[in-house]
């Protein structure tokens, strides 16, 4: 098998395939649609963060066994076309939770006490000694916006910390600690003194956060956007940091950002006051970077030697035993009545006895796991593949 993986992956992903005696290439930056189409030509697992777009037509001109995407978002892939060619897809939901955590609680803290502005002023050698504008985060409102992995280990933090916590979600979620749940994003506007978004690049979530909802914020608020680049309308925040509405803001994410580091950057947010800029770094810590690379390559080690889907983002979920007993079919189809018997017909005319299945649903698709004890015989693997609601046919062993 061969493995390629992009965009400066962990090099523990590397060290889990390769001891899979799976050959593994690198590339330190994200490759556009025709480049990546020529690269993945014999190329099984794939390995991406969240700049290579994974389209349709990279679906439809590749031959993937699965993708591993080193991070949390997904919609940087098509995963309808990821289903339609039987390609499961993995990510790491929750290895970079913490470090998202930190790097919001370390800006919160900063904002309040103009950490970087204080800074900048004494290496340029002027001695600024004012408490004027610095505040405690004890006994402060902190509104978040996306009550997820990543919102919900915020709030038990901030509380930690003394804060009060008001979070907004579009589901209902179990309010932790003693976190007050709002039932509209303007009711938690009107509350809190720290708005912070995490809520997931759903398509519906771009522009989500703009000029109405900044003039909805009490008078010098902090902001906070650690999601999406696509949440947030960048102009409307400029105004209300340059008016003195907002009072500080922490961006680690942008509409558009460079390719690769070194890559020139520009924001209308440079250069204001109190606003801190980062490029992407939220998740980006040794200790994620170090679990996503473990956690998404044991995934697609596991699928390629066993055909576990556990947690893939697109397929029907199947856990099953490490031990293939002789020959193991995977059998991924579209979820019509009657399936499991034509393929376990197959089977029985061919003479071969079935010591183990596992069948899981997922939507429009239904992926049944076999276990034979015997050897597959060629025209009954034919058979399978022939069969009218087969998506992709695998076999394990002999
Ligand atoms: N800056 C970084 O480096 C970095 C690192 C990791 C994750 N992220 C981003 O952080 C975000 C949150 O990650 P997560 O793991 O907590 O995701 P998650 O899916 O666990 O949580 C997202 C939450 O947002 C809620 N939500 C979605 N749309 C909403 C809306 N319009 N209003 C209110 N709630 C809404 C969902 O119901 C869900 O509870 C994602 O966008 C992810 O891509 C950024």
């Amino acid at each position: 098998m061969r493995a390629l993986l992009l965009e400066n992956i962990h090099p523990e992903a590397n060290r889990l395939l390769e001891e899979r005696s799976i050959e593994v290439s690198t590339a330190r930056g994200a490759m556009d649609e025709d480049e990546l189409i020529e690269a993945l030509q014999g190329v099984d697992l794939l390995g991406i963060r969240s700049k290579t777009q994974l389209t349709a037509r990279v679906f439809a001109e590749t031959r993937l066994t699965a993708v591993g995407a080193f991070c949390i978002g997904t919609n940087q892939i098509d995963l309808d076309a990821a289903s339609r060619a039987g390609t499961p897809v993995f990510n790491a939901p929750f290895s970079n939770t913490r470090s998202v955590v930190e790097l919001a609680i370390a800006e919160i803290i900063a904002m309040a006490r103009h950490l970087t502005d204080k800074n900048a002023s004494l290496h340029a050698g002027v001695w600024d000694k004012s408490a004027k504008g610095s505040h405690e985060v004890r006994g402060r409102t902190l509104g978040i916006v996306g009550y997820g992995n990543i919102g919900s280990q915020l709030s038990v933090v901030a509380e930690a910390l003394g804060m009060q916590v008001y979070f907004y979600d579009v589901v209902d979620k179990l309010a932790l600690g003693n976190a007050r749940r709002c039932d509209s994003l303007e009711e938690l506007l009107s509350k809190v003194e720290t708005v912070s978004l995490h809520v997931d690049g759903r398509p519906g979530n771009a522009g989500l956060f703009g000029a109405e909802q900044f003039d909805q914020m009490r008078p010098r608020s902090l902001f906070l956007n650690l999601c999406r680049g696509i949440v947030v309308d960048h102009e409307a925040l400029r105004e209300r940091l340059l008016s003195g509405h907002i009072a500080g803001a922490a961006v680690d994410v942008f509409p558009t950002e460079p390719k690769s580091a070194g890559d020139p950057f520009v924001s209308s947010l440079q250069g204001i006051p109190n606003v801190i800029l980062t490029p992407h770094v939220g998740g980006s810590t040794e200790e994620a970077q170090i679990d996503i690379g473990r956690f998404v390559a044991g995934k697609l080690r596991d699928y390629a030697a066993t055909g576990a889907t556990v947690m893939s983002v697109n397929l029907p979920s199947v856990q099953i035993d490490d031990q293939v007993p002789h020959a193991r079919i995977l059998h991924l189809h579209r979820n019509v009545p009657g399936v499991l018997a034509r393929l376990n017909t197959v089977l029985g005319n061919h003479q071969v006895n079935i010591d183990r299945q596992v069948l899981s649903t997922r939507g429009e698709l239904g992926y049944v796991v076999t276990d034979v004890a015997s050897p597959l015989p060629a025209p009954m693997i034919e058979e399978l593949v022939a069969l009218p609601e087969t998506v992709r046919l695998t076999t394990i062993g002999c």
